[in-house]
């Protein structure tokens, strides 16, 4: 737990957070980093086994924590972990939308298929949709709240050979702006999250390196590393929080070291730019022949 007075001034505590996909990556460290702050927790997660190992870890830190082994895509089962989470709770204030994955489907777009597309779309985009509708109920209750999108940089700029992802992670930035107009009359606040690489359960970016490439990493970020969960964690703390954000909606924060903003520009190893490529391939990307 924080100390007393950053509690105080974060303003989390004694309120409710329903986080999706809180079993592991980002989604694990937002509820930690919310539960350090005084939140009671709320965990939908697909994984029995990760929904246990975070139930455990919330428990043993004394949080009052609800985890709900399960689909967020499941409409019966996002309507059950609501129903529980009025029980134990009585409202809702933060809803994190932090389920998404590219499910290891890199490839051209030509060879893709609608099954693929189809599957992309419910963790990409469906289940947000699935989670928030049933969420605003209890979010009206509470008097307001927020809500916050995990998107990715990849929204606001192309990724080839994962164009469909892309496409669904760049709706979020739609979904994002008018649900914050829709809803502000509720006093619900309606933020996303865009992360550049983070090394997470899905994404585990520092080993994927080829060792002679590592050097490059830290001309490739302004920022000079890879992203790591707490990065988008304290996002999230900042959105959550209406003393810290209370007037912040409709809007993507970019938790990406200033790699959108550096566009192609790279610094080399001696200091000086350039915008031409320096290496063949970043160590996570698909091979030509994909
Ligand atoms: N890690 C990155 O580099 C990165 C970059 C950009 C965006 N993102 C986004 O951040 C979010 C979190 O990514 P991460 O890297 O932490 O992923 P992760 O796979 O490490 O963690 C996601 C968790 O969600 C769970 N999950 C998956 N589908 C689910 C479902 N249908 N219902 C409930 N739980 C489900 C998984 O079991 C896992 O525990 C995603 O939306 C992802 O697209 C990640």
């Amino acid at each position: 737990m924080a100390e007393n007075n950053e509690v105080a001034l974060v303003g989390l505590a004694g309120k409710v957070a329903l986080i999706t996909g809180g079993g592991a990556g980002i989604g694990r460290s937002i509820a930690e980093s919310f539960a350090a702050f005084g939140a009671k927790i709320a965990v939908i997660e697909i994984d029995a086994a990760r929904a246990e190992a975070v139930r455990g870890a919330l428990e043993a830190a004394g949080v009052e924590a609800l985890v709900v082994a399960g689909d967020a895509d499941n409409v019966d089962t996002v309507n059950a972990a609501m129903a529980k989470i009025e029980a134990k709770f009585g409202k809702l204030d933060i809803l994190v939308n932090n389920v998404g994955d590219f499910l290891k489907m890199g490839g051209p777009f030509g060879n893709s298929t609608e099954d693929q597309w189809d599957a992309l779309y419910r963790v990409n985009l469906r289940n947000m949709f699935v989670v928030t509708r049933a969420s605003i109920p209890l979010l009206r209750k509470a008097g307001g709240g927020s809500i916050i999108n995990v998107s990715t940089i990849e929204a606001f700029r192309g990724i080839p050979k994962l164009t469909v992802y892309g496409a669904f992670k760049a709706a979020i930035t739609g979904f994002t702006q008018s649900l914050a107009v829709e809803l502000g009359p509720d006093h619900i606040r309606v933020n996303a999250i865009a992360p550049e690489t983070t090394n997470t359960e899905q994404v585990k970016a520092t080993p994927r390196v080829p060792p002679a490439n590592k050097d490059y990493v830290k001309h490739f970020f302004p920022i000079g590393r890879f992203g790591e969960p707490e990065d988008c964690a304290g996002a999230a703390i900042f959105l959550a929080s209406d003393i810290l954000s209370g007037w912040v909606s409709g809007t993507t924060i970019h938790v990406d070291g200033g790699a959108l903003a550096a566009g192609a520009w790279l610094q080399l190893p001696d200091g000086g730019w350039t915008h031409l490529p320096i290496i063949d391939r970043d160590g996570y990307a698909p091979p030509k022949s994909q």
